[in-house]
């Protein structure tokens, strides 16, 4: 299902957080807009967000802070991007130049603390000692996963166990962040705040190890990233630790290699490794298992046109193409 039709039972929020991104963004630094709209502006999937709106509504939220708070974690997102490709050193984002090829390292990397304090700021207008928790956690737990990722990088005996906890740090927590403060705002009793916390951390569990399957499969028309970018920067995805795993003892070391010494003149050796160990299929099987989880953790809602809309959510999780 295209992903606009599952956001039309919250498009006049959606247009609303739109609405209120362009209001925040402002600042008096030339500078400052200039990057930060070339970001925001280039579209993305807005799909934390959603996340917000649809739980609140879901569980009957009446008032207007999930604006802000579904602004807040795309503020979050989008600054996490811009810092993402300084370290990844990617030039493509969303089918344009990224930030850093475009303005360069430093601007990318200032513009990327001006969102994430800014997103800060309009958090605390919320003035719920709550929501300023959980996001505190969340933003404090997304860097450590970007440094144990760092850490990670190059090392090719990275455990299963190992790579899952990186996504769940770097990706998933914000996802659960999302999920939480729509449950929190609507005032939720802690056994339905808990499932929805739940569903946010499988969701983005699933998303990311889909996004990992996309890095040696997609279309790059599609996703607008290059292809390789995790190889080139030595990361130890799931499907290498796979292709690791039940390779011929050539694959291994090929596919050993390639993490060790990062750069892209692997990418097609380690490609065959992927696809004769079909590791890109057992990567997937484990994406539908999280969403499984996700869907799972969704009894805990009424029925709802939002609920049955975090459920396509959660397939379009794994069966995304961008
Ligand atoms: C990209 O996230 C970073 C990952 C966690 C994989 P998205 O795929 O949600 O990025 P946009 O906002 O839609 O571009
Ligand atoms: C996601 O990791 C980055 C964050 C969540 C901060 P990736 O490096 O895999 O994301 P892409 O592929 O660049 O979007
Ligand atoms: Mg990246
Ligand atoms: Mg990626």
């Amino acid at each position: 299902m295209p992903i606009l039709e599952i956001y039309a039972p919250i498009v006049a929020d959606m247009n609303a957080v739109d609405a209120l991104i362009r209001e925040r963004l402002h600042s008096d630094v030339v500078l400052i807009r200039q990057v930060a709209e070339y970001i925001i502006h280039s579209g993305g999937k807005r799909l934390r967000p959603a996340l917000v709106l649809f739980v609140a509504n879901a569980l009957g939220y009446q008032g207007h802070q999930h604006h802000e708070l579904a602004a807040v974690v795309e503020f979050i997102h989008t600054s996490t991007l811009l810092h993402d490709d300084v370290v990844d050193e990617s030039d493509l984002r969303r089918g344009n130049k990224t930030a850093n090829a475009l303005f360069g390292n430093a601007a990318s990397v200032l513009v990327g603390d001006f969102l994430y304090s800014r997103a800060f700021q309009m958090m605390v207008s919320v003035d719920s000692m709550r929501v300023m928790q959980v996001l505190a956690e969340a933003t404090n737990i997304i860097a450590e996963g970007e440094v144990l990722q760092l850490l990670n990088c190059h090392d090719a005996d990275v455990t299963v166990n190992g790579y899952l906890q990186v996504i769940r740090c770097k990706t998933a927590k914000l996802f659960e962040a999302a999920a939480r403060l729509g449950a929190i705002l609507a005032g939720a009793p802690p056994e339905i705040e808990q499932p929805m916390a739940d569903f946010g951390m499988h969701l983005g569990t699933a998303f990311q190890i889909i996004d990992d399957v996309l890095d040696y499969s997609a279309d790059e028309s599609e996703t607008g990233k290059h292809l390789g970018d995790d190889l080139a920067e030595g990361k130890p995805t799931l499907p290498l630790i796979h292709a690791m795993q039940h390779g011929t003892s050539t694959q291994i070391a090929c596919v050993r290699h390639a993490i060790e010494n990062g750069g892209r003149e692997d990418f097609p050796v380690v490609l065959e490794a992927i696809q004769s160990t079909r590791a890109l299929d057992f990567t997937r099987k484990h994406a539908r298992t999280e969403a499984d989880l996700a869907i799972a953790a969704l009894q805990a809602l009424p029925a709802s046109i939002f609920k049955d809309a975090l459920l396509q959510l959660s397939e379009f999780a794994v069966a995304r193409c961008f």
